[in-house]
């Protein structure tokens, strides 16, 4: 009996593979090319959309060993390896992060959720960055504890905190860098070094810097994870999450999702391909805007502070600098005349939106201390310096010249 053709995109080695792409071409060449697999029986150009729910077994003995996990193949849409065109995202993030496999989620949430229940137990401890994005505060704080497991917020840009926070039951060490939204930079090597050395898994969400500017797994880092939501999909119309690591912690992600759900369905996984394919010209524009946005907020009368990790003013400047090979385009920014002013200016852009999320083509700015973060405790938004005059902006790629002047415009009103 013919093969289907999922079958043999699964299967086939005659696409330009992953392991080819990692060993022989260039970051924008692995964006365009890595994992991309033609459809061999049509002849199709790009990647299709497999929508579908469910996959036909050539007979009852083929649909049993897959199951049993003794044939590859595809079984059912919400089962790793879900789709086709799940398995060629999946081939193309793990090729740009520099791992091994991967899995999509349904969210960002989704992929944290799953790395934590396929890690954590009664009884475990997980370290994390204690400013990290307000739905991994939420589940870490409020969800994880009411299963027993111990959690504790660590200011990890200092990395004597770190070491001091390390208990004999801590199982995961979480870091969010540069994190979401005071833009604190943690070490990743140093960090992840000192995980490895006690058999701490690492953890790196590298949603803000991409594996353009920031590749986790070469610094140490056992697993990477993404709010594909955010630059991956890159035109804020998808939303989905990926987890890259090694073969085997990713096959006890995988088991998780199986039971639980929340995966990808194929139409995001289809929009984060064809986002990877630009993410190195895109990223690249946003970093080129977003150091100019900074330098002119930087100089503005109006602006208390900037932290952005490309400004030598920012506290981890030098560490921003050995991880990273660009800044990407988050900016966080204090304004002189706290949330009232910070308000008038939020209100008072044209060309940017006043909407949440960030890695969007067109600039997006919010407040994170009453949207983003509004569930993060007044009393730890005090300490981790998610403050009141806290406007965060994530810049786009239009012409920096018109982003600045609408910036200049709304800040003059104020
Ligand atoms: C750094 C970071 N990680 C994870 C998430 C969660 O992603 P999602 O909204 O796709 O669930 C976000 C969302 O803003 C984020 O900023």
């Amino acid at each position: 009996m013919i093969s289907t053709p999922s079958a043999i995109i699964y299967l086939s080695e005659a696409v330009i593979g992953t392991e080819n792409m990692k060993k022989e071409k260039k970051f924008s060449t692995q964006c365009v090319h890595a994992g991309e697999a033609p459809d061999l029986l049509y002849g199709v150009h790009t990647t299709p959309i497999y929508q579908t729910s469910t996959f036909i077994f050539d007979n009852a003995q083929q649909g049993a060993a897959r199951f049993a996990g003794e044939e590859e193949g595809y079984i059912y849409a919400r089962v790793p390896p879900n789709t086709p065109t799940h398995v060629v995202f999946v081939k193309k993030i793990a090729a740009l992060e520099g791992g091994e496999t991967g899995q999509t989620f349904s969210s960002g949430m989704a992929a944290i959720t799953a790395v934590a229940l396929s890690q954590l137990e009664q009884g475990d401890h997980l370290l994390s960055t204690n400013v990290v994005y307000g739905g991994t505060y939420g589940l870490f704080s409020s969800i994880l504890t009411r299963f027993g497991i111990e959690v504790s917020f660590v200011d990890t840009s200092d990395l004597e905190k770190v070491k001091k926070n390390l208990r004999k039951n801590t199982k995961l060490i979480f870091l969010e860098t540069p994190a979401n939204p005071t833009m604190i930079v943690s070490d990743i090597e140093e960090i992840c070094k000192m995980a490895r050395d006690i058999g701490v898994l690492s953890v790196v969400d590298n949603t803000f810097a991409t594996p353009r500017f920031q590749r986790p797994l070469q610094l140490g880092a056992d697993v990477v994870v993404h709010s594909c939501t955010k630059y991956i999909g890159g035109h804020a119309d998808l939303l989905g999450g990926v987890v890259v690591g090694k073969k085997d912690f990713i096959k006890s992600v995988t088991s998780v999702v199986n039971c639980t759900g929340g995966i990808m369905g194929p139409h995001e996984a289809w929009l984060c391909i064809r986002g990877l394919k630009t993410l190195h010209l895109r990223m690249e524009r946003h970093a080129s805007n977003a150091i100019k946005v900074a330098g002119f907020l930087e100089a503005h009368p109006k602006i208390e502070w900037v932290r952005y990790p490309g400004l030598q003013s920012h506290p981890q400047y030098d560490i921003a600098k050995k991880q990273m090979t660009g800044f990407s385009g988050m900016i966080s920014f204090g304004i002189k005349g706290g949330i009232e002013a910070g308000r008038k200016l939020m209100n008072g852009v044209e060309l940017c939106s006043l909407a949440v999320s960030l890695g969007a083509v067109d600039t997006l700015i919010q407040h994170p201390a009453s949207m983003t973060h509004a569930n993060v405790p007044v009393e730890v938004k005090t300490m981790t310096g998610i403050t009141d005059d806290l406007v965060r902006i994530s810049v786009g790629v239009e012409e920096a010249e018109d982003i600045i002047s609408d910036l200049d415009q709304a800040l003059a009103n104020i």
